[in-house]
């Protein structure tokens, strides 16, 4: 299907499968702007990927790993440049600037668009562009949604195929007049004839760009990541979350797990920790001695889309097929599903290559080998570590590999009716002030926690690190409108669940917050974390059944003593639980400060519910 330069235009050439004349017109004129020498249809096929991978390999993008130790997987090392999101690079351009909110980089679209014509103008040339057609969710369900992404680089190409439903199929279902988001993304590198490649390709010059009202994608510049990867977090999060906005649904950072009781007894929950907090851990969570016969059972790792049913429930699916997962820190103690997931058939970006030709990162195992290549190709020896500080993983390397491979994944994880909701779980990195977990009492104030939610930024975005700042609902990077709109969708939708519900006796979801990473004076986490936030989970799970467990009612909600949960198994002393649970007056009210500034910030459209709940909260400090 390559098909030669013609007069400088490449052959558009549309496999017969392709039945609608939009999507070929579109090609055609993506094509005709950005000059690609040549244009591949991706079937979505296993021959397809291995060819592709086997041509990075020759072009020095990737490396095969050791078939004996990692078999049919590869690693990838970026440009030292392209690590990670780039958040002050990305945009939503809406019609009116309040419709992006104070929270978003805001740019007029007619004006973005004549920036990004010049800056696709050729960019492609000297190399193939993708045609990567895919659907977030399963093939053909009435909740998902289909995007197609055209990308410069094969990388995005392999790695949509693990991340999202890729292939032929998408066709079938999208028909002669089916709707698609049209996603354009390149690595703004074209190659004059005769000029060699680099490894990894990418442009100093970043955009990622959204147009909310026309659903399109713009990406230029980066090839890592949600920068480069479209179906992720730029469609199913920021023009997934203006879909639901629209149409009465939600698309949230959330993971979703399943945990089942030794009687038997299932709930979902769904749970939202910005970048790099945990959410891949928490999904596939191992119960810890003393949980004999709790089972949990991963929906998705990272997004949720959540729709209510008439029944007055929230139902979620994953969209997603795939993890992109923090590497470093991850080994068979803290995340043994996941470990045994990436045995085989992945896909790792900047991790370190061992001399055996495997993989290794940060944390992985206790004691490091004694000599590796790092994630920049250097040598790299604990010595070295030690002397220059040098990462051996680069902090956000990441590991891409099917859900399918995943061993607790759960029964319905890709049912197109979507799992019911118990609860919400929010939770922020904050090494002070927020307890270990809290239970609002009632969904405003849930509403609430969540606007107003903290967390130490972390390295999978690219900036300063461990900054405190406001994270709404971990959608502050990826919330495709005015953040207070989104408040309010939120309020709505409980006020109308709370209505369907009651004919139904159906209760609302309860939300909680949580924080894993409260720090002691060594500046090491208190909390085991991992595994032993079953105790969490089993805690708040009695509180849904008929609030079984105790818990103290406090500032802003309600908190478990230490003899409300299970220590079987763990040593934790009292004096250990009061520093992660303990409410500091005084930290509180910088807190609220703080709150008072997101809400200063977000004034326009901002519920009053949400104010109101602010002036309880400093009532009460005040006393
Ligand atoms: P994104 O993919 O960026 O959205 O991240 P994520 O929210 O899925 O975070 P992930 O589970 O990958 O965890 C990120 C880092 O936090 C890893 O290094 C984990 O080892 C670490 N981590 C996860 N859970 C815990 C926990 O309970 N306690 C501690 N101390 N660290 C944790
Ligand atoms: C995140 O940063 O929240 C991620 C990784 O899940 S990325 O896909 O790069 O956005
Ligand atoms: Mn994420």
């Amino acid at each position: 299907m390559n098909q030669p330069r013609m007069g400088g235009i490449a052959t558009i050439n549309a496999p017969a499968y392709v039945k609608q004349q939009k999507l070929i017109n579109w090609v055609a004129e993506v094509a005709a702007l950005t000059k690609p020498d040549q244009i591949y249809w991706c079937d979505g096929s296993q021959a397809e990927y291995d060819r592709l991978c086997s041509e990075m390999v020759a072009a020095g993008t990737m490396k095969k790993l050791n078939q004996e130790k990692r078999p049919d997987s590869y690693l990838a090392c970026s440009d030292p440049s392209d690590v990670a999101r780039v958040e002050d690079r990305t945009f939503i351009c809406s019609a009116n600037k309040e419709d992006a909110g104070p929270t978003n980089n805001w740019t007029d679209p007619a004006e973005m668009r004549n920036t990004l014509h010049g800056l696709f103008d050729g960019c492609m040339q000297g190399r193939t562009m993708y045609v990567v057609p895919f659907s977030m969710g399963p093939l053909g369900s009435p909740i998902a949604h289909i995007g197609v992404e055209l990308s410069d680089s094969p990388y995005v190409a392999v790695n949509m195929r693990i991340m999202t439903r890729m292939g032929k199929a998408v066709y079938d279902v999208l028909g002669s007049d089916g709707e698609f988001v049209p996603c354009v993304h390149s690595v703004g590198a074209p190659l004059a004839a005769g000029q060699k490649d680099v490894a990894w390709p990418c442009n100093p010059t970043k955009y990622i760009v959204h147009y909310p009202e026309t659903r399109e994608i713009w990406s230029y510049g980066s090839g890592y990541g949600g920068n480069a990867l479209l179906g992720k977090k730029c469609f199913a999060l920021r023009i997934a979350s203006t879909m639901g906005r629209d149409q009465g649904w939600l698309a949230e950072h959330m993971l979703i797990l399943g945990v089942e009781s030794p009687a038997g007894k299932k709930h979902y929950v769904a749970a939202a920790f910005p970048s790099a907090c945990g959410k891949t851990n928490f999904a596939m969570l191992i119960p810890p001695v003393g949980f004999e016969g709790w089972k949990v059972t991963t929906i998705g790792d990272d997004i949720a889309w959540i729709k209510p049913g008439a029944d007055g429930r929230l139902y979620a699916i994953n969209p997603e097929a795939g993890y992109f997962g923090v590497a470093p820190g991850t080994n068979d103690k803290t995340n043994h599903n996941c470990m045994a997931s990436m045995r085989e058939n992945t896909i790792f970006t900047n991790v370190a290559l061992t001399d055996d030709g495997d993989v290794w990162w940060e944390g992985m195992t206790s004691t490091a080998p004694e000599h590796l290549i790092d994630w920049q190709g250097k040598d790299w020896t604990p010595a070295i570590a030690k002397e220059t500080g040098a990462k051996a993983a680069h902090p956000n390397a990441r590991f891409t590999v099917a859900a399918t491979q995943n061993p607790v994944i759960d029964a319905a994880w890709d049912d197109p009716a979507g799992v019911p909701i118990s609860s919400f779980i929010f939770g922020g990195r904050r090494s002070t002030t927020v307890p270990l977990v809290t239970e609002a009492r009632n969904w405003v104030e849930g509403v609430y926690m969540a606007a107003t939610m903290g967390s130490e930024t972390t390295a999978a975005a690219a900036g300063q690190q461990g900054i405190v700042r406001r994270d709404p609902f971990a959608m502050l990077p990826f919330i495709g409108y005015n953040m207070s709109d989104y408040f309010q969708h939120w309020l709505t939708l409980g006020e109308k669940l709370a209505a369907q519900g009651k004919q139904n006796a159906v209760e609302l979801p309860k939300i909680f917050c949580v924080n894993w990473f409260r720090t002691g004076a060594d500046g090491k986490f208190v909390w085991p974390g991992f595994g032993d936030n079953m105790r969490v989970l089993k805690w708040m799970l009695d509180r849904l059944e008929g609030e079984k467990a105790g818990g103290v009612e406090h500032l802003f909600g309600v908190t478990p003593r230490y003899a409300d949960l299970s220590w079987e198994g763990l040593n934790f002393s009292e004096e250990q639980f009061d520093l992660i649970t303990a409410i500091d007056k005084a930290a509180w009210k910088a807190e609220t400060a703080l709150h008072t500034e997101l809400f200063d910030k977000l004034k326009y459209h901002l519920p009053k519910e949400l104010a109101d709940v602010k002036l309880a909260l400093e009532k009460q400090l005040a006393d």
